[in-house]
């Protein structure tokens, strides 16, 4: 079993999560961008650290008035299959559910086959297609598949 630490994420580690989603995303997103959800009070970014400190994987939660929406996951390409997407996404509903969010969405590339069995193994399904909705290679666009996942509503809010 793979030693990880799981922690909120800060301004501070910018370099380090923007160095991290270079690395593993075939279509990363960019430094201000990261910057923002780090500042962001509607957002979580959570890191996953090896047993020598350095970040092998990370996942960004956006809260949303009944829902709660991932937006993005990346684990190291020389950690993957060990594990830290799902101790990632773990800790995501968990904290989703004591926000009292009803379900968790994301959207990921139809091409993405390897999410999409994270997602599936995670007990998400599939609710929608959004056709064309990512730039794709060579000016070409791909479909976004639209997924979900219920929660346990501990809302006090709610009857
Ligand atoms: C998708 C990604 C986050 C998975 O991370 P990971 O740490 O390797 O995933 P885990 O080891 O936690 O996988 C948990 C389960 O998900 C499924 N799974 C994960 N990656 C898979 C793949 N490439 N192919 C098939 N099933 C996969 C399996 O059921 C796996 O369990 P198993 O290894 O016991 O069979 C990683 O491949 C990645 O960073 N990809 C590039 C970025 C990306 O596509 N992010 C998502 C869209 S924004």
């Amino acid at each position: 079993m793979t030693e990880l630490r799981l922690s909120r994420l800060t301004p501070g580690d910018i370099d380090e999560l923007t160095a991290l989603e270079r690395l593993g995303q075939a279509h990363p997103w960019r430094e201000a961008w990261l910057s923002e959800a780090l500042d962001d009070g509607h957002a979580e970014c959570w890191g996953a650290h090896d047993g020598r400190g350095a970040l092998v994987g990370h996942a960004i939660l956006y809260r949303l008035p009944f829902e709660a929406e991932l937006q993005a996951i990346t684990v190291d390409p020389g950690m993957r299959r060990r594990g830290v997407a799902r101790r990632l996404l773990e800790r995501l509903i968990a904290r989703a559910e004591t926000w009292g969010s009803e379900r968790m969405l994301l959207e990921v590339r139809g091409t993405n086959h390897g999410a999409q069995a994270l997602y599936r193994a995670m007990g998400f399904v599939v609710d929608g297609r959004r056709a064309n909705y990512y730039p794709a290679h060579a000016g070409r666009r791909e479909d976004a598949l639209l997924m979900s996942r219920d929660l346990m509503v501990g809302n006090a809010g709610s009857e």
